[in-house]
């Protein structure tokens, strides 16, 4: 079973606001990061045990062009990620990562790397 950690929900971070007038998000909105490098949306997730984790990040970008991010975890850069546009802020997609997390509690970090900044994030379930 994987746990959902919503973007709008302490102890997640967003470097943004918390936005819902976009439909189609789960909770109560989604992170709407600033759109500047380095604007990040971060989750603290609990894994059960070390090792690999596939990781679902939920996201909606309604223009045309990438919006790529750095993926931070525990501090450490550990892996890029693209997103995509999926057509309409109100189209959202999930993209699977696969991370190396500690058994316990992690932070796991998406810092844009490029002035457009983050897609919309709805959440990460881990
Ligand atoms: C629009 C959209 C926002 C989005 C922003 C962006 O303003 O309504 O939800 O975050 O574009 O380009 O990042
Ligand atoms: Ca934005």
């Amino acid at each position: 079973a994987s746990t959902r950690y919503e973007a709008e929900a302490a102890p997640a971070t967003c470097a943004g606001t918390i936005d819902s007038n976009h439909t189609g998000f789960s909770g109560t909105g989604f992170c709407n990061a600033d759109n500047a490098i380095g604007a990040a949306a971060q989750f603290t997730v609990n894994a059960s045990a070390a090792g690999t984790a596939t990781l679902g990040i939920r996201f909606a970008n309604g223009t045309t062009t990438v919006r790529p991010a750095d993926v931070v975890v525990n501090g450490s850069r550990v892996a890029g990620v693209s997103f995509e546009g999926t057509g309409a802020w109100t189209t959202w997609v999930t993209k699977t990562l696969t991370l190396s997390v500690n058994s316990g509690s992690n932070t796991i970090r998406f810092s844009p790397t490029a002035a457009d900044g983050l897609a919309n994030i709805d959440y990460l379930e881990v």
